[in-house]
């Protein structure tokens, strides 16, 4: 039923905005993840070059380097539930250290394609493309799975302080993850005011008697942070803390 209705989702997202291109390479419609063959052989090749190039003295010809961010399980802790355009983004904008930008967008994106290579995702017939990222989701062959603990994730629900200090979120919708910790703005903040409510419930760590909660009591509220999954409930290490509504209906 769930796979059904993301199908339908990301199937009118295809149609507006990327159907000539996904149909053409995929021949078949429905949603486009890391293992739908999106990036060819040829161009992991062009990758593993100008990772060697210009990566490869600090994270190491194997990319054992850094924890193996790109290796693995490492691989899909990091990213998993998020688009290939986030990891493009984030490498694109932040490495090499101090000379981010350095190489063309074409060759961070193949560099992208070696990763994807690296971790055995399928290859196709066409490039993975330095534009449309977005709609290609990282996610395990089984389809999409709650965020993995340590994420960065956004939640929104009502705030409420069960015992002195001790403050949880209910009625919250599920963490997703965010890559960003900042208060949202504009049309994210928008967006949020909007999303209906959920059936989760996270507990807030302590730290976030610092954001001064006591205000935000009964609101509806966005909290970001760092998401830790226990046997004992679900727990956010709290970055920021925003009201969306001075009430928190159903
Ligand atoms: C001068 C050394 C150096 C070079 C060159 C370098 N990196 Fe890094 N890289 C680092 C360090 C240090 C970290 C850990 C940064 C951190 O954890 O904040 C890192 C982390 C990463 C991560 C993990 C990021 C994350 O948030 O999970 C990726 C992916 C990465 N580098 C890719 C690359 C790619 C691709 C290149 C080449 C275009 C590159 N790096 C070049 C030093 C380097």
């Amino acid at each position: 039923m769930k796979r059904a209705t993301n199908h339908l989702i990301s199937t009118a997202l295809l149609v507006a905005l990327f159907l000539p291109a996904a149909f053409a390479q995929s021949g078949e419609e429905g949603p486009r993840t890391i293992w739908d063959g999106v990036y060819s052989q040829t161009q992991a090749e062009r990758g593993r070059n100008a990772y060697l190039a210009t990566c490869a003295r600090c994270h190491g010809d194997d990319l054992a380097g850094f924890r193996g961010a790109m290796d693995g399980e490492r691989f899909m802790e990091g990213w998993s539930e998020d688009t290939v355009h986030s990891l493009f983004h984030r490498i694109q904008t932040t490495m090499p250290p101090g000379q981010a930008g350095s190489i063309s967008d074409q060759s961070y994106v193949d560099i992208v394609a070696f990763f994807l290579s690296r971790n055995k995702f399928p290859t196709g017939d066409a490039d993975l493309p330095v534009t449309g990222l977005e709609n290609i989701r990282i996610q395990e062959k089984t389809g999409p799975m709650p965020v993995p603990s340590f994420a960065m994730v956004q939640v929104i629900g009502c705030l409420t302080e069960e015992s002195p200090d001790s403050f949880k979120m209910i009625t919250s919708t599920e963490a997703a993850r965010v890559r960003d910790p900042s208060e949202s703005t504009g049309e994210a903040l928008e967006a949020a005011k909007a999303a209906p409510l959920g059936k989760a419930t996270y507990d807030l760590l302590r730290n976030v008697i610092y954001l001064d909660p006591q205000n935000l009591i009964g609101h509806k509220v966005e909290a970001k942070g760092f998401l830790i999954r226990s046997d004992a409930g679900d727990r956010i290490n709290v970055s920021t803390l925003q009201s969306l509504s001075e009430s928190c209906g159903k």
